[in-house]
């Protein structure tokens, strides 16, 4: 992703970091298949090692963005929200790891589910309700925060590339 985007609607929101005011890419679906398909040209520069951290409200588009990113790795058909199991692994042309930390009660459920043994070179690992994950959330890393929009279709999607603390749009955890 290349230019920088201002992120005048996001400080504050979720109690996000209002200092990490710039955002790598901005943009606004109007439906679900074009949230699918900014999924699809956002997987373009992922590959093995990365890490993408998805932050937003219930029914934001979070899901609906995975599955477009892992129909890129022609895995799509494959991802549900991994609810109960907290995490899932499909096989594409790249394996990934499907996290939704939703349920997650305590940062300490983390080392039993495994959470820690996820980040590899091998995988591309998506992780909804990441914040959930507090410091144990490794960088660098893509954050996208995802956001209902003004009409009840519209979602809005903002990603950065972020590669310490300070770059941050999550809370101080
Ligand atoms: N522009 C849009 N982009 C994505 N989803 C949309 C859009 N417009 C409507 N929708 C609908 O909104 C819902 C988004 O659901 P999704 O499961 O992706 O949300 P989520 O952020 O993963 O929620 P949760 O936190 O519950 O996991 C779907 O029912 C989808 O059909
Ligand atoms: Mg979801």
């Amino acid at each position: 992703m290349s230019g920088k985007v201002a992120s005048e609607n996001i400080p504050g929101r979720h109690g996000l970091n209002p200092s990490a005011d710039a955002f790598t890419l901005a943009r606004a679906t109007r439906n679900e298949l074009e949230t699918r398909s900014l999924g699809n040209d956002l997987a373009v520069m992922l590959g093995p090692g990365d890490v993408v951290a998805l932050i937003g409200d219930l029914g934001s588009g979070k899901t609906v963005l995975v599955r477009g990113i892992c129909a890129a790795f022609g895995c799509a058909e494959q991802v549900t929200s991994p609810s109960f199991t907290l995490i899932n692994e499909y096989a594409g042309t790249v394996k990934i790891m499907h996290c939704d930390l939703y349920r997650l009660t305590a940062t300490d459920q983390l080392s039993a589910i495994g959470f820690n043994d996820l980040f590899s070179d091998d995988c591309v690992v998506l992780i909804e309700w990441a914040e959930r994950a507090g410091p144990l959330l490794p960088y660098p890393r893509y954050e996208i925060v995802c956001e209902h929009g003004d009409s009840r279709d519209e979602r809005v999607f903002r990603a950065a590339f972020v590669e310490s603390r300070s770059d941050s749009i999550l809370p101080a955890t």
